[in-house]
């Protein structure tokens, strides 16, 4: 077994980042963890002693893919420790950062077939210089709808990395566990 595995979905890297981020936290813990992209996922995710799923939300959806991913790797979700992140900026508002309250994640939870039992929402970034024309007016009229910064020149991150810090330390801890369990295994096998 390879110890965790991170897949990410992200349109503009932020979700990435947090990956590794989460990757390095368990690295510095002596754990080992690759980060590998869910779209197009050309890696085993049975592989490996734990998963976690990070996904960021673009015109108020998750990719297709990650429900599509979760629903063909019901099992291997189940089987072994796992956790499921979300990204968007609706969780820069202190009332909707909870996978309690933040409607994106709460659906997502709600149409999949697996229930991760550590879950997290991290506010992301808003950066109109990135974005393309469409992109631009759709996410400006996205902020003003949610009374965020609608000036062109905004480049803001919002994401709270204790927070991410503090999940990449509960990932550890479940991750810990499988991953000796998984060595105990392999051991017994050779
Ligand atoms: C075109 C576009 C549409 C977006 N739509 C939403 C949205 O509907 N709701 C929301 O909360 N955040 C929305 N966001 C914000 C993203 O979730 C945020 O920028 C996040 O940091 C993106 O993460 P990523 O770089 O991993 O894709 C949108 C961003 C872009 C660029």
């Amino acid at each position: 077994m390879h110890g965790t595995l991170l897949l990410y979905s992200s349109a503009y890297g932020l979700s990435k980042q947090i990956c590794e981020r989460i990757q390095a936290s368990l690295a510095q813990r002596g754990q080992r963890a690759d980060v590998a992209p869910l779209v197009g996922c050309t890696v085993d995710p049975q592989a490996y002693d734990a998963l976690v799923i990070g996904a960021s939300i673009k015109h108020g959806k998750h990719h297709p893919s990650v429900l599509e991913f979760i629903r063909a790797n019901k099992d291997p979700l189940e089987s072994r420790p796992s956790a499921l992140f979300s990204v968007n900026l609706v969780a820069r508002k202190p009332a909707k950062n909870t996978p309690q309250t933040n409607p994106y994640l709460k659906r997502l939870v709600a149409q999949s077939p697996w229930k991760p039992k550590l879950q997290a929402v991290f506010a992301g970034e808003l950066d109109y210089s990135r974005y393309g024309p469409i992109d631009k007016h759709m996410m400006r009229l996205v902020m003003w709808i949610n009374r965020g910064p609608t000036d062109f020149g905004t480049k803001v991150q919002f994401t709270d990395w204790d927070a991410v810090e503090r999940f990449a330390g509960q990932v550890a801890q479940l991750a810990g566990g499988a991953e000796a369990a998984g060595q105990r295994a392999d051991a017994l096998a050779a």
